[in-house]
């Protein structure tokens, strides 16, 4: 008798794998995140895609605080992947204003059909005694990527006030269908 609800309860649970194997991803779930210098006092601009239609929302709050105390509403556009399969991906942009410069921020980006991860950043000082510290890096392709994880590295520690990436951010997909960042964010 035990033997046979074990056997019920093994065939439930790979059921429930084999199931949740063959669902495909969820389409409203933010994807690519980043952050950018928009060139506006005291202000940050969050970008992401999505493969499907949704929301754009940052919900933020100064780091070491409460988590999400503020929120704010931004903008989706749609981009076709000039790729033979014409892949529509919607862009959502939001931008983050009267932060407080050199505060650190946790935040996070999606919509109540899906967040990203937690993320964080620091404002700009606005100073002008300030002088930034810069990292300055050409395409990123992860063959042979021998700066990478060092970037990587140095951001996590705070070394670098801004990074200037001068040239394509992209992802290929089945060799053809690539989807590429459109470079006015940069
Ligand atoms: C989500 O996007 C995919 C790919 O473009 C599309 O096939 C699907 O119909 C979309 N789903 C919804 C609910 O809009
Ligand atoms: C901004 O930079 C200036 C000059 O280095 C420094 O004196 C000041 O403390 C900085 N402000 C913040 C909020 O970090």
């Amino acid at each position: 008798m035990k033997m046979t609800s074990l056997r019920l309860l093994l065939w439930c649970f790979s059921g429930v794998i084999t199931r949740n194997h063959c669902l495909p991803p969820i389409g409203t779930q933010p994807e690519q995140v980043h952050i950018s210098y928009p060139g506006l006092k005291n202000s940050m601009l969050i970008t992401w895609s999505s493969a499907n239609e949704t929301e754009s929302v940052v919900e933020y709050g100064v780091w070491g605080g409460k988590l999400f105390t503020h929120s704010a509403k931004g903008t989706e556009s749609v981009f076709v992947n000039e790729g033979v399969e014409q892949r529509v991906m919607f862009i959502h942009r939001v931008l983050l204003s009267n932060l407080t410069p050199g505060a650190s921020y946790v935040y996070h980006c999606g919509s109540s059909f899906g967040w990203s991860d937690i993320f964080f950043f620091s404002a700009l000082n606005e100073s002008v005694f300030f002088s930034p510290r810069f990292a300055l890096f050409g395409d990123l392709g992860n063959e042979n990527p021998q700066s990478l994880s060092r970037l990587q590295k140095d951001t996590q520690m705070g070394m670098y006030d801004i990074i200037l990436h001068i040239g394509k951010m992209l992802c290929l997909r089945n060799g053809v269908n690539m989807i590429i960042f459109p470079a006015m964010d940069w």
